[in-house]
């Protein structure tokens, strides 16, 4: 993603995803403005180009603790982020250094992709295309959320989850979606009801 047109282009899809997902947003411009969510993921974005330079670790790690205190939303600027990425309401995310999302994923506010050891080295959840993790859910440890899988609110997942399965629960347990009821993300994405 060195090139600035390609990194303004996804910037706008974040934007657009946004949108998209969330039917209380009526414009483009409030999403921009009143979304901290978005506002997380592009500082999140540009933090993470600092991060791959070994001299601006430490700026990006100030950048992202202050983005943090604006919108409550932390971010390792380590962590591995695909496109389209929407945090909806957005107080209380927490994603580490070691964690990988896809592409159009939705977290909710106090969802977190966390550790469970204190072990260097890949220690945080990889998050398939398509999931979306509930409010106040925490995935943790270098667990596999399989594409298309929907974690349910508050729930504890510490084992892998299928591609389309619903995790739900303390600890989690995996509810298979049926056959008959494949997945669709602007069918079951739980944010069209808000
Ligand atoms: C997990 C989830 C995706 C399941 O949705 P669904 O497929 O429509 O499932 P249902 O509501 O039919 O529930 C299916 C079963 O899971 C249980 N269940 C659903 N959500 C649960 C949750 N968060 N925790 C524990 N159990 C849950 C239901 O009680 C039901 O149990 P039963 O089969 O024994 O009766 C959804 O309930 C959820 O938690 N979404 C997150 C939404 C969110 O965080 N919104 C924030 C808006 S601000």
């Amino acid at each position: 993603m060195s090139d600035p047109q390609h990194f303004l282009a996804t910037l706008r899809e974040d934007l657009d995803a946004a949108r998209r997902r969330d039917p209380a947003a009526r414009s483009l411009l409030e999403v921009a403005l009143a979304y901290p969510g978005v506002h997380a993921v592009w500082t999140y974005r540009l933090a993470h180009r600092m991060w791959r330079v070994p001299t601006l670790r430490l700026p990006a790690r100030l950048f992202s603790q202050f983005v943090r205190a604006l919108t409550g939303i932390e971010i390792h600027p380590g962590a591995r982020l695909g496109r389209r990425l929407f945090i909806d309401h957005g107080m209380g995310v927490v994603i580490g250094e070691t964690a990988e999302v896809g592409d159009d994923v939705v977290l909710f506010h106090g969802s977190t992709l966390g550790g469970k050891s204190m072990r260097h080295g890949k220690r945080h959840p990889t998050v398939g295309d398509g999931v979306v993790v509930g409010a106040g859910a925490k995935i943790l440890g270098p667990v596999w959320i399989g594409d298309g899988a929907q974690i349910g609110a508050n729930a504890v997942v510490i084992h892998d989850v299928p591609p389309g399965a619903i995790a739900v629960g303390v600890p989690a347990t995996i509810r298979l979606r049926p056959a008959a009821a494949p997945f669709d993300a602007e069918i079951d994405d739980p944010a069209i009801y808000i």
